[in-house]
């Protein structure tokens, strides 16, 4: 009857959470909780640190003495591990399940808490008669494998740094990352199942290691069975190792200062080499455990299910790291989303009682793909929050997922972040009303802005550079061994402001709604990974018969994005189909298959500027039959 819209009354385009979800949500309200950590960041982190176990707190909450080289909980000492499995042995949740742990042939493990830590007191003891000391750095190339988040963890209970190489990786990306890192010791398995098929792991690592002259060791986990070459001296199977008298289950856990690195985790970049990202233990532990606490409003009755794979950053802080911190019962899985059949995912859903789903909008997409009548077998009415990561999602997946997926009673939380934020940084919260596509409001104690060039908060709708601006627990502190590099991709265009750059484009509209567009550098999100246009090039121009190459992305209606590539072949060489299927499964072979191109053109010059760099958005303005823009810096 009133004219003016009452402040209650709801607004039609937004999606409210129904009112179970807000009557136990962890937490209950944002806005005013969200200035007050703002005005007192320090207090709010110091407050979610108080919920962790230290074994010395800190003298200072935010060293910012070196900007941006922050330091977090300065003084402290802590484990992560000391939170995400010892404190738990103390109580009753020594008995809670662990991980649930599904094999893509149907094969289940369960690990309580108490399991766990034996397990990864066993690992630890391994990796220590391999010689592995505080501050070495161990790389792992493993499939979903529970002994995945065992070598992980028993790294950081030894006060070792662990760096895990993505197993869709492939030969060259995982010799770089293994150069880099330079690594003694390689935890490896013999293979792991994919559709049906074996991932042959150990050839690529066996190709991998002979080009990388730092090896020592290679502790290789038998998962399927498969003859693999394995090296006397050099190659050691873990179950071999397991029984000898070392590898029992008494391991103290390495004291650490809250600073002390816990893994790097390479990601690529604009230019060249992917950069190892650095990563702490203290500041990690609270930023992660919060996010993953607030966000998801993890309860104990919870089995969370983060879909991911361990080897990016989302699985690190949100199927190892976080859930354990939280004491929840994790939810894995090895293989494919569609073997046997699309029903897959559903029937784990139901079979375990899933109460969390949180995957990418690139599984949402291939999964609806199939149809309804898929998850319509079975009852997943255990769900009550989704999840959504790694690029933005269309709404038209995103309607599928709330309504088919969640029965149209479960919030879905779609969180932007990034492998150098740590944790989740724009984001609902389960009490927020939802617009499709759109990550929301940024997370407490974050300050997030859309700028321009000159640091100008562009009008609300407007298109504009994602920055935040001030720092966080959860921060990469570093590239390792370039600390220039960190500076300058991040922190150098808003040098005098102190602000962080995100690289990624961005709008903020008038209710205050984040909507991201994309990546505004030389990254390609191809099904939500992170590839850069520098490494697929230079996998293309290893290729013998090839001179140049540029990589550009374009719109996929499954990926998101798919690479497409322009050759310049060696003089006299001409392209055809034959020399087209053997470039991408050369790109295939170094990178991996995610790098493949989807298709190729052979061309005989490419666009440039007159210093020599290659216009990408010219050749993607070409493709798309686009204005081709300002063409003044082009090379004749
Ligand atoms: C880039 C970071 C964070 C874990 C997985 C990706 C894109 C990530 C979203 C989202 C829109 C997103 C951004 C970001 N991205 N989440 N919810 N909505 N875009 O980590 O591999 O470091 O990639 O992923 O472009 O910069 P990453």
């Amino acid at each position: 009857m009133a004219k003016k819209k009452s402040k209650s009354a709801k607004d039609a385009n937004l999606y409210y959470p129904i009112d179970s979800i807000v009557q136990n949500a962890n937490v209950k309200e944002y806005e005013n909780l969200y200035k007050k950590s703002i005005k007192d960041v320090e207090g709010f982190w110091a407050e979610q640190a108080n919920t962790l176990d230290w074994y010395k707190k800190w003298d200072k909450v935010l060293d910012d003495s070196k900007k941006p080289f922050y330091k977090w909980f300065k003084g402290a000492k802590t484990n992560i591990v000391q939170n995400a499995i010892d404190r738990h042995l103390k109580t009753w949740r020594r008995n809670k399940i662990a991980f649930i742990w599904e094999g893509e042939p149907g094969d289940v493990k369960v690990f309580s808490y108490h399991a766990l830590n034996r397990e990864v007191t066993k690992f630890a003891n391994i990796l220590k008669s391999m010689g592995v000391k505080k501050r070495d750095i161990v790389t792992i190339y493993m499939p979903q494998i529970p002994e995945l988040a065992f070598a992980m963890l028993a790294c950081a209970k030894i006060g070792a740094a662990h760096s895990v190489v993505y197993g869709g990786f492939s030969v060259e990306a995982l010799a770089e990352r293994i150069a880099d890192a330079q690594s003694r010791v390689l935890v490896t398995a013999d293979g792991g199942w994919r559709r049906g098929k074996v991932n042959d792991l150990k050839g690529i690592v066996n190709e991998a290691i002979s080009r990388s002259p730092t090896i020592e060791a290679c502790i290789t986990v038998k998962r399927t069975g498969h003859e693999v070459f394995m090296e006397n001296d050099r190659d050691f199977w873990y179950h071999d190792l397991a029984s000898l008298p070392i590898a029992n289950s008494k391991c103290e856990t390495e004291v650490m200062d809250a600073e002390d690195m816990l893994f790097i985790l390479y990601t690529s970049g604009t230019t060249g080499k992917p950069k190892g990202l650095v990563h702490t233990h203290g500041g990690y532990s609270v930023y992660t455990s919060t996010t993953h606490r607030m966000v998801f409003d993890i309860k104990d009755e919870d089995r969370w299910w983060c879909a991911a794979d361990p080897g990016w950053i989302t699985g690190h802080s949100y199927i190892v790291y976080a859930p354990l911190i939280n004491g929840s019962t994790i939810m894995m899985y090895e293989g494919a989303p569609n073997h046997p059949y699309p029903n897959r995912w559903w029937q784990m859903v139901e079979k375990y009682g899933i109460t969390i789903l949180y995957t990418s909008p690139t599984a949402i997409r291939g999964l609806m793909r199939f149809g309804d009548q898929w998850p319509k077998r079975h009852d997943i009415s255990s769900l009550r929050l989704l999840g959504s990561v790694g690029e933005p999602i269309n709404p038209e997946a995103w309607k599928w997922y709330h309504s088919v997926i969640g029965d149209n009673k479960c919030p879905i939380m779609d969180t932007w972040w990034q492998t150098e934020t740590g944790g989740f940084m724009i984001t609902p919260l389960p009490i927020t009303p939802l617009k499709p596509g759109s990550g929301t409001k940024p997370f407490f104690g974050i300050e997030a802005d859309v700028v321009n060039e000159e640091g100008k908060t562009v009008k609300p709708g407007e298109e504009g550079k994602l920055i935040i601006k001030n720092p966080w627990p959860g921060m990469a502190r570093t590239v390792m061994g370039d600390p220039k590099r960190y500076v300058d991709t991040y922190w150098k265009d808003y040098k005098e402001q102190g602000w962080y750059k995100a690289g990624d484009s961005a709008r903020i509209d008038k209710d205050g709604y984040f909507w991201i567009i994309g990546r505004i550098d030389d990254v390609i999100k191809v099904s939500g990974y992170r590839l850069g246009t520098a490494e697929i090039e230079s996998a293309l121009v290893s290729h013998p018969q090839v001179a140049e190459a540029a990589a550009i992305a374009l719109p996929h209606e499954l990926k998101g994005n798919a690479i497409h590539a322009y050759v310049i072949l060696k003089a006299g060489l001409v392209g055809d189909a034959a020399l087209d299927k053997s470039l991408r499964d050369h790109v295939g072979h170094e990178m991996g298959p995610i790098a493949k191109p989807e298709s190729i053109t052979f061309v005989d010059s490419l666009p440039k500027t007159r210093s020599g760099k290659i216009m990408r958005r010219v050749l993607k303005a070409r493709a798309q039959g686009l204005p081709e823009g300002d063409l003044s810096t082009i090379e004749e």
